[in-house]
Formats: C-alpha cells, sequence, structure tokens
C-alpha cells in the first residue's frame, strides 16, 4: 500500500512511524513533512497542509492508495471531501464532522442537545452582552473562547472581571483571532484534572485508545501561557478502569451516536479533552484529530497494525477489529525554541542527532520525532516553535521518563526550552 500523509509535525512523524511499521505499506510520503521524517517518508515541503488544490493535485500525480489527513485544518476546510470526490481513500473526518473542533458553538450545542457532561455555557457575537453575562454571571475564573480554530491559544482564562472583559473586546473587536474569533463560547471554569482519550471511531463503534496526559503551559509547575503542549505521558494513571467505564457510557457513545444522529458520522480519531471534577467526567474539547504531542506516546504504545484500523474504519467494521495495546508507558518531552508560543528564532543548528535525525549518544529506546526541523547538507536545523518530541517507552513511567530526559540532555540548539516536570503529577 501506498500512503500519503499530510501534515508536518511531530504527530505526523508519529502516524509515518507507525504506517511504516506495518507490513501492508510499501511506500510513505508525507507532505509537506519535515527535516526528520524525511528519514522515513518521502517529503514535499514546498505544499502547505492548508493548500488544498495543492494536496489534491499531489495525489493526482502520487496516486496513492490511502491519504491520512493528520491536522485540524485541511480537515476542518474539507480535504477528505475533496479527496473521496476524486476517489482516494482515506483516513479522516469529512467537514461536516470535523466541524466538532471547527466551531466551539457547534459542540457545546452538540453537548447540551445530547446531554453530555460539560461547562456550563453561553455564546456571544455582541460585546456589550457578553460583558453584561460576564458581570451578572460574577464568577471567577471566567473562560473565554474563539469560536474557531486558534493554533490552541484561543483560550483565555481571565481572573477578574477587567481581564474578562479585555478578552473579550480583543476577540470580538480588535479580530485577535479573526474570523475564528468573531464568535465566542464564554464558559464555566472547570476545577480537576485533565486527561486525553484519543479514541478510533467509524460513525457507530467508538474504541478508546490508551489515555494520555497533556502539558499545554509553556513553563514548569503549568506556570506561563498555553502551547500546543509541551509533553506527554501515557497511559495517564489519573485516568482509572471506572473512570474510563463512565466516560464510554457518558461521553465517548453519545458523542458518536450524537454526530450519526446529526447527519455527521465521524470516521477517524476523535480527540477527548477531559476534565476529571468531582462531579465526574466532563469534556473540555472535542479535536476531529490525534493529538500533538499525544500521538507520540500513544502510538507507540499501538500493537494492532494501524492500516488494518484504517480499512476497518473506511468499511465501518470497526466492532469486529481487536486493537491491542502495549502494557508499557511511553513519554515525550518536546525540546522548543525560546520564546515560544510567542515570538521565537529559527535556524538553529540542532547537535547530538544523527543523519535519520536520532539521538545519536541515547539509549536505543529513545525515539526524537521532529516537530520543526528543516534537514540542510545532513544537518538539522530548527524551523519552528515546538522543535522535537523526545520519547523513550519502557515497562514503568518513571524509566521511560527517566531515557526520554536522558536524551533530551545529549541534544541542543541554541536557546533550547523544554519543561523538567513532565509526568511529574503522574508520579505522585
Ligand atoms: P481548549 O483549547 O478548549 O482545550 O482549552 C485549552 C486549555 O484551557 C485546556 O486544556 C484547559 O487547560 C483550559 N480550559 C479550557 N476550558 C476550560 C474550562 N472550562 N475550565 C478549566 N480549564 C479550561
Ligand atoms: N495537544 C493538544 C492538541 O493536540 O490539541
Amino acid at each position: 500500500m501506498k500512503i500519503l500523509i499530510i501534515g508536518g509535525g511531530g504527530r505526523e512523524h508519529a502516524i509515518a512511524r507507525a504506517l511504516s511499521k506495518s507490513t501492508k505499506t510499501d511506500k510513505l510520503w508525507c507532505a509537506p513533512g519535515n527535516g526528520g521524517i524525511s528519514a522515513i517518508a518521502e517529503c514535499f515541503p514546498e505544499i502547505k497542509a492548508t493548500d488544498l488544490d495543492g494536496m489534491l493535485a499531489l495525489a493526482e500525480k502520487l496516486q496513492p492508495d490511502y491519504v491520512f489527513v493528520a491536522p485540524d485544518d485541511p480537515l476542518v476546510m474539507g480535504l477528505v471531501d475533496k479527496l473521496n470526490e476524486k476517489g482516494f481513500k482515506t483516513f479522516g473526518p469529512k467537514a461536516n464532522a470535523a466541524i466538532i473542533e471547527g466551531s466551539k458553538a457547534f459542540s457545546k450545542g452538540l453537548m447540551k442537545k445530547y446531554n453530555i457532561p460539560t461547562a456550563a455555557y453561553e455564546t456571544f457575537t455582541d460585546e456589550d452582552k457578553a460583558v453584561e453575562y460576564i458581570k451578572k454571571r460574577n464568577s471567577y475564573p471566567a473562560v473565554i473562547k474563539a469560536d474557531g480554530l486558534a493554533l490552541g491559544k484561543g483560550v483565555i482564562i481571565a481572573k477578574d472581571f477587567d481581564e474578562a472583559k479585555t478578552a473579550v473586546h480583543s476577540m470580538l473587536v480588535d479580530g485577535k483571532f479573526g474570523k475564528s474569533g468573531s464568535e465566542i463560547v464564554i464558559e464555566e471554569f472547570m476545577e480537576g484534572t485533565e486527561v486525553t482519550v484519543l479514541a478510533f471511531t467509524d460513525g457507530k463503534t467508538v474504541k478508546p485508545m490508551v489515555s494520555s496526559m497533556d502539558h499545554k503551559r509553556a513553563l514548569d509547575g503549568d506556570e506561563g501561557l498555553n502551547t500546543g503542549g509541551m509533553g506527554t505521558i501515557a497511559p495517564n494513571p489519573l485516568y482509572t478502569e471506572k473512570i474510563a467505564e463512565e466516560c464510554m457510557e457518558k461521553i465517548f457513545k453519545p458523542t458518536v451516536a450524537a454526530m450519526s444522529a446529526e447527519g455527521r458520522p465521524f470516521k477517524g480519531c476523535l480527540y477527548f479533552g477531559l476534565m476529571l471534577t468531582k462531579d465526574g467526567a466532563k469534556v473540555v474539547e472535542y479535536n476531529s484529530r490525534f493529538g500533538d504531542p499525544e500521538a507520540q506516546v500513544v502510538l507507540p504504545l499501538l500493537d494492532t497494525d494501524l492500516v488494518d484500523i484504517m480499512e476497518a474504519i473506511r468499511e465501518e467494521r470497526l466492532d469486529s477489529l481487536d486493537i491491542k495495546w502495549s502494557k508499557n508507558s511511553c513519554a515525550c518531552v518536546v525540546m522548543a525554541s525560546g520564546g515560544y508560543p510567542e515570538k521565537y528564532e529559527t535556524g538553529k543548528e540542532i547537535s547530538g542527532l544523527n543523519s535519520d535525525g536520532q539521538a545519536v549518544n541515547a539509549a536505543n529506546s529513545a525515539y526524537v520525532y521532529h516537530a520543526g526541523t528543516k534537514l540542510d547538507n545532513g544537518k538539522f536545523y530548527t524551523a519552528g516553535g515546538r522543535v522535537l518530541g523526545v520519547t523513550s517507552v519502557d515497562e514503568d513511567l518513571r524509566t521511560a521518563l527517566d531515557k526520554a530526559y536522558e536524551a533530551v540532555g545529549t541534544i541542543s540548539f541554541e536557546k533550547a526550552h523544554y519543561r523538567k516536570d513532565i509526568g511529574a503529577k503522574a508520579l505522585k
């Protein structure tokens, strides 16, 4: 099977690696891909993931047996629909289902209609009405979210009225997130522990993967700005079997059934961002794709052939496929450019990597997923905010974390920044 992966970050590297292990894969392409992915897939750095016409033309040229659409933007923009119209097989939801991530007003409305537990909320397009609502509620922190996609940055947790008012103004009036922020969701702040559960679904059956824990804030101790994710561990020990059962009945199955009932069957990987509150698990957000860097810790624990899962989803027979997971733990530490998620420099030479982009001085169990790198004349350079996801699998979480950090210590670039406390909460 010849497979084209759309995307070019650490998540796509993890998907490419999982697909490269399949006995059914003959050829892998990745567009745009990145420096590190090019060690296992032929990349097309000149085509942006959001260039749908460019991607369609590439598919026409390469004639892949499958196209795996990994990032949110092309999914929400309808790349899967367009590829299907041309007869290509795909992995990923159609636009009418990807809206579960593309519009928070949609996803909140879905949860309200189908009684899926989530934070209480209201939506607004008018500044005065939004401010009036915040004043009336008088409960802080207040959570203010841009409706649309905003690179994980469209959520503001305001600690008082002034901050909340400024957030509303920045989105609805100043257009901070462009069209994505022309409608906003204001919701109740949920207290608890966050868990990510990715799930395979064919629109009928839902099969959760091993749970994970993301670390969204830039700095140790969950300080600093929200990022795309600074590190992950899997499984998440705080997500017990009992909680998993509750989530299956109250959240996972009802969500998949609701999307189908709405005429929007979701086929692909559905991301459940959950908060374990004292009143039970509630949905923080849905994503229409694998998380990044969740994919980097979940996929290495998958023992079933990913191509078999893709086929079962496409043919809507996921119920009859037994998906197996390793009992090991996996940890991923993201090395980012200094300054990320705000302004940062790129083009810094990365030392400690061999020609395949792997840590030359680290234990064999470490694997380096490339998020933002460029390969030039045999050398790797930084090319993004998140640069590398240094990962290790082991029998227990502590060893996996130790080995991932050991490998991080063998890699360097100017102004590299990483969190020192990935997984710390899980070890307590
Ligand atoms: P989102 O993009 O919706 O996942 O939000 C980003 C992050 O903001 C989440 O991972 C949470 O840490 C936090 N967050 C979002 N909504 C809430 C909420 N209602 N209560 C508490 N924290 C939240
Ligand atoms: N790591 C969070 C996300 O992929 O949205």
